[in-house]
């Protein structure tokens, strides 16, 4: 499998130039604020940084534009008004798209959230449903591409294909290495292990930061070959500490005993099997006493919040088959699901908008 061609990274910086080629003022950002063309934003996210989602912060009141045309060209705010609150399979039924997918759940997901939708809980056992409120909001004019085109990627329930630059992958890994740099440190910083394991290690950022904070330490980077080239440039003289391992992250012999295994800004790429897979091998990876650590973009249970994570999300569904922003909860089934214990949570002084999720593999656990 080549990997990098999933990068969700890659989408991002999607945003941040289908933005920029829509012209798209800063302001907009900002909530309540109306364009001068007479455009109401409705977006009422506040601005926060946002790691390495940070890139498209500027460009957040497009997104929020984007899923709000999206909603009137796939008719939910009228199926909502006309037929009452509803389920996301009973509205997709109503409006004629493929629920089996996540990428209605995605736009519901972030309209409820800026509140030109609301969300009612009948019974704690009951799955939520959706209502209009009380106006419809203003359609926003978008341009035709990129997250110009959620309700036709809704419809078709397939998701746009990548661009990747004529430069290749490098500007994009580049990026993420310094849009990344301060969280990896302050994660390796706490890392207690030898030895680290960074699965779908990109341009190495967080091995980097872990090879600099443990002097002694060694680091085993799995990814596609080309990409562990440009990782192998980003480590410069630490690269004496580190191996890397060309190949699928849940089937790739990447040795084991391992002190920590990483699985950094990974799982959202993946579905939900795909990531239990990921969490399995990462598991197996780790020595007895061993930590197997998530970093992952931060999403409530109930799906209310952060604004990040569901915009995040809703990105996810429109450029990748099957990713998602998973949920703590959905992270520590993974991590239980795979035999650890003592599973924890935590976050980053460095990138709020993350989650960090660690599990350890028992003591007395066969190799
Ligand atoms: C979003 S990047 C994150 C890179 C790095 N962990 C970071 O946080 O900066 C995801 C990386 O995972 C790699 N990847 C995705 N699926 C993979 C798999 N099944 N096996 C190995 N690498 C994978 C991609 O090639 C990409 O470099």
């Amino acid at each position: 499998m080549a990997p990098s061609s999933h990068d969700s990274h890659a989408k991002i910086v999607d945003i941040d130039r289908a933005a920029r080629r829509d012209n798209h003022p800063s302001t907009l950002a900002r909530a309540g604020r109306e364009r001068p063309d007479g455009v109401r934003v409705c977006c009422r996210a506040e601005a926060t940084s946002v790691d390495v989602f940070g890139a498209a912060v500027e460009a957040r009141g497009f997104l929020c534009d984007a899923a709000v045309a999206a909603g009137h060209e796939l008719g939910v705010f009228e199926a909502l008004a006309d037929a009452g609150p509803a389920t996301v399979e009973q509205l997709a039924a109503r409006i004629g798209v493929v629920p089996g997918r996540r990428r209605l759940r995605a736009l519901l997901d972030v309209l409820a959230a800026i509140g030109v939708l609301s969300r009612e809980h009948a019974a704690a056992s009951a799955p939520t449903r959706v209502a209009a409120a009380a106006a419809v909001p203003a359609r926003p004019v978008v341009a035709r591409a990129g997250w110009g085109l959620l309700a036709e990627v809704i419809r078709n329930d397939q998701p746009l294909p990548v661009e990747i630059a004529s430069a290749g992958a490098r500007p994009l890994h580049d990026h993420l290495a310094s849009a990344g740099a301060a969280a990896a440190h302050e994660l390796a910083a706490s890392l207690d292990a030898d030895s680290l394991l960074d699965l779908g290690a990109g341009a190495g950022t967080y091995s980097q930061a872990f090879l600099a904070a443990h002097p002694a330490a060694r680091a085993t980077l799995v990814d596609s070959r080309d990409v562990l080239a440009l990782a192998a440039v980003h480590l410069g003289p630490l690269i004496d500490r580190a191996r890397f391992v060309d190949g699928d992250a849940t089937t790739v012999d990447a040795g084991d005993g391992h002190g920590a295994a990483l699985l950094a800004n990974l799982l959202h790429i993946h579905s939900p099997e795909m990531c239990a897979r990921l969490c399995a091998a990462a598991a197996r990876a780790v020595a007895p006493g061993g930590v197997v650590v998530i970093k992952e973009m931060r999403v409530d249970d109930d799906r209310t919040g952060p604004i990040e994570g569901l915009l995040f999300a809703l990105n996810m569904a429109i450029y990748t088959e099957a990713g998602d922003a998973y949920p703590a909860s959905q992270l520590r089934a993974w991590l239980a699901e795979a035999g650890l214990i003592d599973l924890s949570e935590g976050r980053l002084a460095a990138a709020p908008d993350a989650i960090i999720a660690i599990g350890r593999k028992p003591s007395g656990s066969a190799r």
